[in-house]
């Protein structure tokens, strides 16, 4: 069985590392020594954002790895207070600089905002749609859109997202965003996709890993893969990050795919902010 990434199309014609590094919460001084242990690990897809304050970093870790770009998928985020298109324009100038690259493979759309800037993400997609036409964004996205926000997309503009980023995991399936993006072609990216640590003392995961030799993260990161969802765990220890790439030579049977997927505990199961009410415009 393969052990290296696989790689998933996107409805764009580009491919995506269906696993990589997320970087959230990642203190900004830390950032290149963890994203460097990260490709130490095998990991070539990283997940920065605006917002995590760590680009820099990341595009130091880059740097120093050595690794030919053509080697490496990153993604960052436009962050809450530049949807406006003058200041996205701005903004992912900014990321690129702090990045240190010419392009990102991705970038999205962090939040939409439902409630802020006369509800107008549109205009905010179609600024994403110059930077892909540009050529400085490979790919271009969204992240925590509702199955009404693509809704609005499809309607207004002709661009379909390749991914919509959106929190994913065994306690919180988020199935209706999951499929209205399946049922438009747009890839899921599964983030917080062990929950943060919450699922992995659950008693149906522990007891599957116990069956299967693996750990709890594996078997959650697998459940997610066997999906053909997208991830990116975040660790910050080295132990952890092999331990979660680890994710290629073994399979869940279907029983336990279907177990894992009955714990959803629907919009209780949420360990972020709902999309539709989330506002905050950092400083
Ligand atoms: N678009 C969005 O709005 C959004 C929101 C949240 C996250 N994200 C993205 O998704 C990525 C992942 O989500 P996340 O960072 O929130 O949470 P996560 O990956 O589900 O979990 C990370 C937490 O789990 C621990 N952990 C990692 N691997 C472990 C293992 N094998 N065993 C035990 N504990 C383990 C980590 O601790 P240690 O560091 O101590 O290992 C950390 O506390 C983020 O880094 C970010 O790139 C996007």
């Amino acid at each position: 069985m393969a052990t290296s990434v696989p790689t998933l199309s996107l409805n764009d014609g580009n491919t995506i590392p269906q696993l990589g590094f997320g970087v959230f919460q990642v203190p900004p001084e830390d950032t290149a020594r963890l994203t460097g242990q990260a490709f130490e690990a095998g990991y070539r897809h990283i997940d920065t954002a605006e917002m995590y304050g760590n680009e820099k970093g990341v595009g130091q870790a880059i740097r120093d790895s050595g690794i030919p770009r053509d080697d490496l998928f990153i993604t960052s985020k436009l962050n809450n207070g530049f949807h406006e298109p003058d200041t996205a324009r701005k903004a992912f100038d900014q990321t690129l600089a702090d990045l240190g690259l010419d392009q990102v493979d991705l970038f999205l759309i962090h939040w939409p905002l439902p409630t802020k800037y006369d509800g107008d993400f549109v205009s905010t997609w179609k600024t994403l749609v110059e930077f892909k036409q540009q050529g400085r964004a490979r790919s271009i996205g969204v992240s925590n859109f509702q199955p009404a926000h693509l809704a609005r997309l499809a309607e207004e503009t002709d661009v379909v997202p390749a991914v919509n980023q959106i929190e994913v995991h065994p306690y919180f399936t988020n199935e209706a965003a999951r499929s209205a993006g399946h049922d438009a072609g747009i890839l899921t990216e599964a983030w917080s996709p062990i929950a943060q640590g919450g699922v992995l003392d659950d008693e149906v995961i522990t007891k599957i890993a116990a069956e299967v030799g693996r750990t709890p993260a594996q078997v959650t990161l697998r459940w997610h893969v066997q999906r053909g969802d997208v991830v990116f765990p975040k660790s910050s220890s080295p132990e952890r990050m092999a331990e979660n790439f680890a994710l290629f030579d073994f399979e869940l049977d279907d029983a336990a795919m279907q177990q894992i997927t009955a714990l959803d505990r629907g919009e209780d199961g949420r360990t972020g902010p709902n999309p539709d009410e989330f506002d905050f415009i950092p400083d």
